[in-house]
């Protein structure tokens, strides 16, 4: 019986256990996930969104807090034009976490940094350039580039030294966005190392309709894209990722042709994640009526949560001056026209219905999202007598995914 152990994963000269850890904002696929996946063998990802509230958090600097003195009297006003990001910040910033995490690399795998097109930052290109630039200067093996079609961001690197020799993947979730990217990129003479594809079950930002995620499956897109990469002769590594819960589930794909697969939901509650354990346990208890899939993301892209999320419905107030990672070129975000709107009706609390302070919410860890079989992960570990689930090691989900076979998976031991 075959285990994704019996396959391999190469890219350029370097062999991987075909096993990559999904990007996972804000700090949620944290350094120490990262560090663990990549000493087993795998690919590991840190992500740079709200890099900011990353490196004050973790390594005492005062970004936010100065950004929100700049920019405190914009804090009553609807319109944040004035409010920008600093790129000296954003480059240092990035620099901080990029050293530390490679800086603690060990053992035979690779570490990238997970870089979302959705975070506009109020100056899309000049931001995304700044974060792709000082995540290459400061070491990092990859960028995957994800949440957006990322048409332009080659162009934005192709003077780096490193643009050719560091792995550069892109992450789609049709074979159109996937035929969108490879055109761009051909301008600049480059192609994706390997192409992330992503389907409906995943969790995040998803690259389908409200209601139309339903009547896709990952198989038939990958599928679709595995032979238009055959028929034009392109020999790039394909990564399915999402609703892989078990080593069987990949194996499915590698048999189709995939060379690795990508996974997030099953490491949500690993001893190391960045989530808190309270919410660890919240994804644990949580049951298949408990997930939706909404579009209170002011990005515009529908996104799967828990229910009992608390980002829903909240009236918190849009704290842009220190924050500001969703607001598109002319300053506005979708959350603080709503927010003022219903201020405006006088009510003494607000709940602002239908959008979402993206940023306070992912900063505090109070929006839960997560991929569709997050209710299975109850099936991943025990229940302790005092009602609490224990946490599995990155480790031991790691090597479940590596070396289950029959779709079993493994429970860690009750300490
Ligand atoms: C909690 C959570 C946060 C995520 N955040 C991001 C993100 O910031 N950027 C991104 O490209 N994908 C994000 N994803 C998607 C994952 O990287 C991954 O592709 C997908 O969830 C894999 O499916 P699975 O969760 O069913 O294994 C997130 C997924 C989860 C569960």
């Amino acid at each position: 019986m075959k285990k994704l152990d019996d396959f391999r994963l190469n890219l350029g000269k370097k062999e991987y256990v075909p096993i990559m850890l999904g990007g996972m904002g804000v700090d949620i696929s944290n350094k120490e996930l990262a560090v663990e996946i990549a000493s087993l063998g795998g690919i590991g990802h840190i992500s740079d969104a709200m890099i900011c509230t990353i490196t004050d958090r973790h390594y005492n600097t005062n970004f936010v807090k100065n950004k929100y003195n700049k920019y405190k009297q914009y804090a009553s006003q609807k319109n944040k034009a004035e409010v920008q990001f600093d790129l000296k910040e954003i480059e240092e910033a990035t620099r901080l976490h990029v050293e530390h995490t490679m800086n603690e690399k060990r053992g035979e795998g690779a570490i990238y940094i997970n870089c979302m097109e959705k975070l506009t930052m109020n100056n899309p290109a000049e931001t995304l350039k700044v974060r792709l630039t000082s995540a290459m200067d400061s070491g990092i093996d990859g960028i995957t580039l994800s949440a957006g079609l990322h048409l332009g961001s080659f162009e934005l690197i192709k003077g780096h030294s490193r643009f050719r020799d560091l792995k550069l993947g892109i992450i789609v979730s049709s074979l159109r966005a996937l035929t969108l990217f490879l055109r761009r990129a051909a301008r600049v003479e480059r192609l994706p190392d390997f192409i992330v594809v992503e389907g409906p079950l995943a969790g995040g930002h998803l690259g389908f309709g409200l209601e139309d995620w339903k009547k896709y499956n990952l198989k038939d897109i990958v599928s679709e894209i595995l032979e238009y990469l055959r028929d034009k002769d392109l020999n790039i590594p394909v990564i399915p990722a999402g609703g892989i819960f078990t080593g069987t589930d990949g194996i499915e794909f590698m048999e189709m042709g995939a060379s690795a697969i990508q996974v997030a939901t099953r490491f949500t509650i690993a001893k190391e994640c960045g989530l808190p354990d309270d919410v660890k346990q919240i994804y644990l208890t949580a049951g298949e009526k408990d997930v939706e899939v909404n579009t209170t993301s002011p990005t515009g892209y529908p996104m799967r949560m828990l229910k009992n999320s608390p980002s829903i419905n909240s009236g918190i107030k849009p704290s842009c001056e220190g924050l500001g990672y969703i607001l598109d070129r002319e300053g506005n975000c979708s959350y603080i026209s709503a927010y003022y709107d219903v201020k405006a009706k006088g009510d003494k609390n607000v709940s602002v219905q239908g959008k979402t302070c993206l940023c306070m919410h992912m900063k505090n860890f109070k929006c839960w999202t997560c991929g569709h079989y997050v209710y299975r992960l109850k099936d991943t570990t025990n229940l302790a007598s005092d009602g609490t689930y224990p946490l599995p090691s990155a480790r031991h989900i790691f090597e479940d995914y590596q070396f289950s076979v029959n779709h079993e998976i493994k429970r860690p031991p009750l300490s």
